[in-house]
């Protein structure tokens, strides 16, 4: 997978002028295709590779310099596929290793996620957030940086709960298991009992739980209580991403056929069943 520093500037010069080359999204796992939905749909005329690192996952209690590492590698892969274009659909990748892929490709249009803290903010009259994330996520200098920055600015206060295990529940497919709603039984409820109006989806593997969460959210709310705001960021991450693809000149606007091709560091058939299940696509699947 890892190629030399030198090739990958070469694709990289080459990729840039390319408005015809491909988009590059990963995740741990299958939570990227979360914010790959959104991409095709705001985006129908781009190529797409998505990489799923699930023989990795989860990402959530990983140490710093191992991320760095395992998405340094992986946007090295994709430059060997001359994207033009890197979306880090991993909230823990982005806290630990955007940095370090800015570093090595700051001409690459690149675009990391992160809890939204800010859209959440917007939207409280309680003025108390949950926020669902992974160990790494809440423990990163980046999200207290933007926890700081948020608080300071719209005086709310947030609450972040490390959802251990939750990932994993998505990765197996048990969207509605009796031991997922246990888990978010147990993380969900003290948010709620604390004052939370507002829960952030800050890890890209939980919108796929989105249901769930609102029904156990609103159990513990009232019945006769607003409803509890959740806060998704994959379709502005897809704006976010369109808007720097016109700025550089990178918008692909071609009608011939596109290409959605994706690749699988765990089992080939789980990446398949997933994108059917979830997405009702059925790109190649091929297993690294
Ligand atoms: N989907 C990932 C995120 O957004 C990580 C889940 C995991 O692998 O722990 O943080």
């Amino acid at each position: 997978m890892a190629s030399t520093h030198q090739q990958n500037v070469i694709a990289l010069n080459a990729s840039m002028t390319n408005a015809n080359a491909p988009i590059g999204i990963f995740d741990s796992g299958l939570g990227g295709l979360s914010v790959l939905r959104h991409i095709a749909a705001q985006l129908p005329k781009e190529h797409l590779l998505y990489f799923a690192d699930s023989g990795f996952a989860p990402y959530g209690e990983k140490s710093t310099s191992w991320l760095i590492e395992r998405s340094l590698a992986i946007a090295d892969f994709f430059m060997q596929q001359n994207v033009k274009a890197l979306v880090v659909a991993c909230n823990t990748a982005t806290a630990a290793a955007i940095k370090a892929l800015r570093a090595r490709y700051p001409d690459l249009v690149l675009i990391g996620v992160e809890p939204g803290l800010k859209p959440a903010a917007a939207l409280t009259h309680s003025k108390i957030i949950g926020v669902l994330a992974t160990e790494c996520t809440l423990s990163s200098e980046k999200f207290t940086q933007l926890r700081k920055q948020i608080s300071a600015a719209s005086q709310v206060t947030f609450l972040p709960q490390a959802c251990i295990g939750l990932a994993d529940q998505v990765e197996k497919g048990e969207l509605n298991s009796p031991a997922t709603i246990a888990l978010l039984q147990t993380y969900i409820a003290p948010l709620i009992q604390q004052g939370a109006d507002t829960l952030v989806l800050g890890c890209t593997h939980y919108p796929f739980l989105q249901t769930l969460i609102e029904e156990i959210a609103q159990q513990h709310q009232g019945k006769n209580q607003p409803a509890i705001h959740i806060v998704d960021t994959g379709a502005s991450v897809a704006r976010h991403l369109t808007r720097l693809l016109i700025e550089n000149n990178l918008q692909r606007d071609h009608d011939a056929r596109i290409k959605l091709e994706a690749y699988t560091s765990g089992n080939k058939t789980v990446l398949e069943d997933a994108f059917l299940t979830l997405l009702q696509l059925h790109p190649p699947v091929t297993a690294i």
